[in-house]
């Protein structure tokens, strides 16, 4: 089967990397992909939202399944897109299609799918700068810290959360009158503040029936003690040792037997990817949102623990036959570490050439931002890459990483010491 994936981070180095490893995978595209993918794929120059030159290296490459990394062209509905072209529609598509792909698109969608089919997330309202006041009252009935959210697409930037009633009032109205997000705060979704520590859930579905993928917890702060600004994530660590069985059921029952059955009755055909993101309130899981894709790292530290054949995955969940798939897990933890260039999340330099890549050998180093230059590696982004270890607890596995890490060097090269701290 010849196979495209769309994207460029570590997580989409990791899909590489795991396709490559299947007998079935014949040829292997990236687009526009990393160093990482170039050493195991063929990097194509194309922008994953660029679906005219998507399809033809589509047909000029003879590609049979498109896996679609990030969600941008999903939410532009870059499956629809195949699916209404004659020359394209018979070619796999892992990704939702458009209506779907709403799940991401916007938290005010979510948040009615949710409460629709009776799905445990955080009472809130949604508000425009047409009723703006109503949403200053509204805030004056939660306790604080106070919860408000850009509805559409923001880079992970869109959500607030503010201790001050005064200060939620002033950037309610920056993001409702000012549009302090664009367009992706046209609409804001005011939540209920939940208490609780974090995790992530992933499920593979075909639209019919669905397979649950690890769980894994990834660090978001930049600094360490979960401290400074937000990032796409610092590291991550797959299984999280708090979920336990029963807790592990209760997410199955109350989350997403509802989340695959709501979409079929809500007729949003899904193949691909359930990233529900849960906060563990006392003993209740709860909903914060919904990804229509993998996450980036979590992906560095959930594939490699699959073992099954992951074309086979694939070409599964294209097929509706996903039931018949038995998903076997690594019984060992996995973890990664994210190394940053000096200064992400705010202003940093690139073209940094990254050394020791090939010293790392007890840890697999998943490229990020990072890509190939005169026969060097040169950083091309925040953050560079992602170095995976398993062990026989998230301890050892954590350690590897650490320990591989001292091989590594890039000009201002930082990452968090301290990733996995509060398990
Ligand atoms: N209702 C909530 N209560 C407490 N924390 C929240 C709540 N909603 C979001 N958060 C925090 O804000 C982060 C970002 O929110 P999320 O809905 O995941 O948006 P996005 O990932 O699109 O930025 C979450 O990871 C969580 O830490
Ligand atoms: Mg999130």
């Amino acid at each position: 089967m010849n196979i495209l994936v769309l994207g460029s981070g570590g997580r989409e180095h990791t899909f590489a990397w795991k396709l490559a490893q299947s007998d079935r995978c014949k040829a292997l595209f990236v687009a526009p992909g990393n160093s990482g993918t170039k050493e195991i794929a063929t990097n194509l120059t194309i922008g994953v939202t660029d679906f005219e030159a998507i399809k033809s290296a589509v047909l000029e490459h003879k590609i049979d399944l498109v896996v679609v990394g990030p969600e941008d062209p999903l939410v532009q509905g870059v499956h629809d897109f195949f699916l209404q072209d004659e020359a394209l529609k018979h070619i796999s598509v892992i990704g939702p299609q458009k209506a779907a792909a709403e799940l991401e698109g916007s938290k005010e969608f979510a948040k009615e799918f949710m409460v629709r089919h009776n799905i445990p997330t955080a009472a809130y309202e949604s508000f425009t700068k047409h009723n703006v006041e109503e949403g200053y009252k509204f805030l004056e009935t939660l306790k604080p810290p106070y919860v408000l959210k850009a509805d559409g697409l923001a880079a992970g930037k869109g959500v607030l959360i503010l201790n001050d009633l005064k200060e939620a009032k002033a950037e309610l109205k920056s993001m409702l009158v000012d549009a302090k997000f664009g367009d992706a705060s046209t609409k804001v979704v005011i939540e209920e503040f939940l208490d609780g520590i974090e995790l992530s859930c992933f499920v593979l579905t075909d639209g019919k029936d669905y397979k649950i993928l690890p769980t894994a917890k990834d660090y978001k702060r930049i600094g360490e003690g979960d401290t400074g600004l937000n990032t796409g994530g610092m590291g991550a660590v797959s299984p999280v040792p708090f979920a336990t069985k029963a807790f592990l059921d209760k997410i199955e029952n109350q989350i997403v037997i509802p989340t695959v059955e709501g979409l079929k009755k809500d007729n949003l055909p899904y193949v691909g990817f359930i990233f529900i993101g849960l906060i563990k309130v006392g003993d209740a899981p709860k909903v914060i949102e919904y990804n229509v894709r993998m996450g980036d790292p979590e992906t560095e530290v959930v594939l490699p623990r699959l073992k099954t054949d992951l074309v086979d995955v694939f070409e599964a969940m294209a097929n509706q036959t996903l039931s018949q798939i038995n998903i076997d897990i690594d019984e060992r933890a996995a973890t990664t570490i994210m190394l940053v260039s000096g200064g992400y999340p705010e202003a940093y330099e690139k073209g940094k050439e990254i050394t020791g890549i090939e010293k790392v050998t007890d840890s697999i180093a998943f490229h990020a931002g990072a890509k190939s230059q005169d026969g060097k590696v040169v950083t091309s982004g925040g953050r560079v890459m992602a170095i995976t270890s398993y062990g026989n607890t998230y301890q050892d596995a954590i350690k590897k990483s650490y320990q591989s890490i001292k091989h590594l060097h890039f000009d201002k090269m930082n990452y968090r010491k301290d990733i996995g701290f509060d398990l």
